[in-house]
């Protein structure tokens, strides 16, 4: 039977956190044998919230070295740019057409943007960010989006699109539907409910040991436990968070040491540091590795752009048909 295709992507960001594996890219990875994966570095999507472009080029590089360090196998799923690929601009267009204004308005991911980057006039291309995220996600015919919560407005609207195409011109598109990760999100060091680049409370995947210890060291725990004695709450806190993802072995001791008073905070952040740093050590091996053959990483970059090129070339082939436009 014909693998159903995923269809996922990522701002790019440059070097990407423990939030980011957690949310998205440990899911891919586990998918990848079940499916037939294609994975977008949507660069064009950053240009909605920042037109300064100097930093885009190496930011898609490095975040596609994260990918494959963290196992992401190039072979089975082809890696490409947005921007290499002329055909998500040409369905963009076309799609555009296919959507009310007033519906992309209502878009709640679109109003937390304008809220927390405190943005004045939106414009006409971040308002249709999503009918370009639709345009990603149906020129590769997705079936499946693994997408964490915040996304899951922008896979509605896909969905919409492709109703909306199909009934005026003729069945091209499946109705994707979205995935979401096990483990949804990751708390930021200093206990926000998101670790992200830009507020400065994130563990790169990239972070060699000294640098998380460092970070760990600085993280907020329990505000009422103020030394060792002081009964924890485990549930409130931050690292105990991480150590039920990346220790869950001695979870339960350190649930009931920590609420009893006999584990102490520094030697709880010792714990999580030697767990994060031992799951960080064959990916940070694997990034160096990489990072010494920058030929062969713009290889695999330019292989699955050729591969993407092929199947987004064939559906604006169908699509122009249905549409009767040559
Ligand atoms: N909107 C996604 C984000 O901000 C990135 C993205 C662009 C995407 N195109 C996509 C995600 C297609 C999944 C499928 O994270």
């Amino acid at each position: 039977m014909k693998k159903k295709r995923i269809l996922s992507g990522m701002r790019p960001t440059g070097k990407l956190h423990l939030g980011h594996y957690v949310g998205a890219l440990e899911n891919w990875i586990s998918l990848q044998n079940e499916y037939d994966n294609y994975h977008l570095i949507a660069d064009y999507h950053v240009l909605t919230t920042r037109l300064e472009t100097s930093d885009i080029y190496q930011d898609s590089i490095d975040m596609l070295i994260d990918w494959l360090a963290a196992g992401l196998d190039p072979e089975k799923s082809p890696m490409f740019r947005q921007s290499q690929i002329k055909e998500h601009s040409e369905l963009h267009l076309i799609f555009s057409m296919l959507i009310a204004e007033n519906r992309l308005k209502r878009n709640p991911s679109l109003k937390d943007q304008i809220r927390d980057l405190h943005i004045e006039n939106v414009s006409y291309g971040h308002l249709g960010y999503p009918v370009l995220q639709a345009a990603d996600i149906l020129l590769y015919k997705g079936d499946l989006v693994p997408v964490g919560e915040d996304q899951l407005p922008h896979i509605e609207i896909t969905r919409e699109i492709s109703r909306s195409f199909n009934r005026t011109y003729g069945e091209v598109f499946p109705e994707p539907e979205s995935k979401l990760s096990v483990f949804a999100r990751l708390t930021g060091l200093d206990g926000n409910a998101k670790m992200s680049k830009s507020l400065n409370n994130s563990i790169l995947l990239s972070d060699e040991p000294a640098v998380v210890e460092l970070k760990i060291k600085k993280a907020v725990t329990d505000p009422l436990k103020v030394r060792k004695g002081d009964p924890g709450r485990p549930d409130i806190c931050t690292i105990f968070s991480y150590h039920k993802k990346f220790n869950p072995a001695e979870v339960p001791a350190i649930d009931r040491e920590c609420r009893s008073g006999a584990l102490g905070c520094a030697e709880c952040k010792r714990k999580i540091t030697t767990a994060i740093n031992d799951f960080l050590a064959p990916f940070i091996e694997k990034r160096k590795e990489l990072e010494s053959r920058p030929d062969d990483v713009l290889n695999i970059l330019h292989d699955g752009e050729s591969r993407a090129k092929i199947v987004a070339a064939e559906t604006m082939s169908q699509v122009r048909q249905v549409m009767r436009i040559g």
